[in-house]
């Protein structure tokens, strides 16, 4: 039905409009009381089995929204009603920015596949903490707040406009992510590079650490799939060293491999982050290499083409307590999240694993 619907609705519009179609009909929805509660019902039943503990966080389950689908923090309730465990907003930089010029968002159906160059376009972490903190929340989710670095700062001003947003987001945020691996903000990834990385984190922790004295906020950091591989396990020690709570692994590619179906060359060149199914191989490598690299000592949250069930199972068993998605869901769809739940509970009950965490890296355990 979706399907259908996607085909003759939304592949004749522009991405972005659709986008915020669908954003506004969601945002709708959870307005309204017995919708809402409808709604919930029939696309977040809850699996006990699926119950997840991450960094000292308790969620319904292990799937969550990754970030950018909801940049200013305006619909974490609509997506808790569609299913998703935890919503990591943002990506919030520390002032208000438009983003690149449109258009900057495209589909390559046939590979289920999204390219996008929306370069942080965002309300800011003023707007945004604002909103958060007048939010009252109907269903319960986590909420995640990501955030980068304003376009206009300098690279050697970067710390900085982390730390303002800290200061203006921690208070709100369940846990807190460094994104430092948009392909679409110059200069950004440079931040992954240790000697670059290291203050930025131990700023953004002590900001954190000085905003939010009741509890400690989880930091995690969000790594690009196109690091090679000594840089992966170069970050995977210093999140050790710093005692950070987790690495989410990964963020859209600039690598245009296993694009094999896109009859349209020229979408396939346009500049920006590849995501979905094509991302889903490097993706799953990283993950791999991440646990074998520092097993339990931190949170692993696995995202990049992952579409089903199956493929959020094969990133627990590589090592990720938190699964997320964002292109999948464009194809597949409102029911989306109750197929990955309901197909996740029937593999664990057919596993070996009592839990969900007795499966977190079974696989590369296997092969240690
Ligand atoms: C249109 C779009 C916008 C995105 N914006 C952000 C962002 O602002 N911050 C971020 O950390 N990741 C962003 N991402 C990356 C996703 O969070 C995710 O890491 C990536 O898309 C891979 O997952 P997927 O294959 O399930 O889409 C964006 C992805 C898409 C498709």
């Amino acid at each position: 039905m979706y399907k259908l619907f996607f085909r003759l609705v939304f592949t004749r519009m522009d991405p972005e409009q659709a986008h915020h179609l669908a954003f506004r009909w969601i945002r709708l929805a959870a307005r309204v009381p017995v919708l809402r509660t409808f709604l919930a019902a029939a696309l977040a039943p809850r699996h006990k089995e699926l119950r997840t503990e991450a960094f000292g966080l308790r969620m319904h389950g292990p799937f969550g929204l990754a970030a950018g689908f909801d940049k200013n923090a305006v619909a974490i309730d609509g997506m808790a009603m569609l299913g998703f465990d935890h919503v990591e907003i943002g990506t919030v930089t520390g002032e208000a920015q438009p983003g690149n010029p449109r258009k900057r968002l495209f589909r390559l159906v046939p590979d289920r596949a999204l390219i996008n160059r929306m370069g942080f376009n965002n309300e800011g972490s003023l707007a945004v903490a604002a909103r958060l903190a007048s939010r009252t929340p109907v269903f319960r989710t986590v909420v995640g707040v990501n955030i980068g670095k304003t376009k206009a700062v300098a690279e050697e001003e970067a710390v900085g406009d982390y730390v303002t947003s800290t200061e203006r987001l921690a208070p709100y945020a369940d846990y807190l992510v460094v994104n430092v691996s948009s392909p679409n903000t110059p200069g950004l990834r440079n931040l992954q590079a240790t000697q670059a990385l290291r203050p930025l984190l131990s700023a953004v922790r002590e900001a954190a650490d000085r905003t939010v004295r009741s509890r400690r906020v989880p930091l995690l950091v969000k790594i690009a799939p196109d690091l090679a591989d000594e840089d992966v396990d170069a970050v995977a020690d210093l999140a050790v060293e710093l005692g950070l709570d987790g690495i989410i692994a990964t963020n859209t590619t600039i690598a245009r491999e296993g694009l094999g179906l896109t009859s349209d060359p020229s979408l396939v060149k346009e500049t920006g982050g590849l995501s979905g199914a094509p991302l889903k191989a490097r993706s799953l490598e990283v993950l791999r290499r991440l646990y074998a690299r520092v097993g339990d000592r931190i949170t692993l949250v696995g995202v990049g083409g992952v579409e089903n069930a199956e493929d959020a199972w094969q990133r627990i068993l590589a090592g990720a307590t938190l699964v997320q998605g964002y292109s999948a869901f464009i194809y597949e769809g409102p029911f989306w999240g109750r197929s990955v739940h309901k197909g996740l509970a029937a593999r664990l009950r057919t596993s070996p694993y009592a839990t969900l965490a007795d499966a977190v890296g079974a696989d590369v355990r296997k092969t240690a």
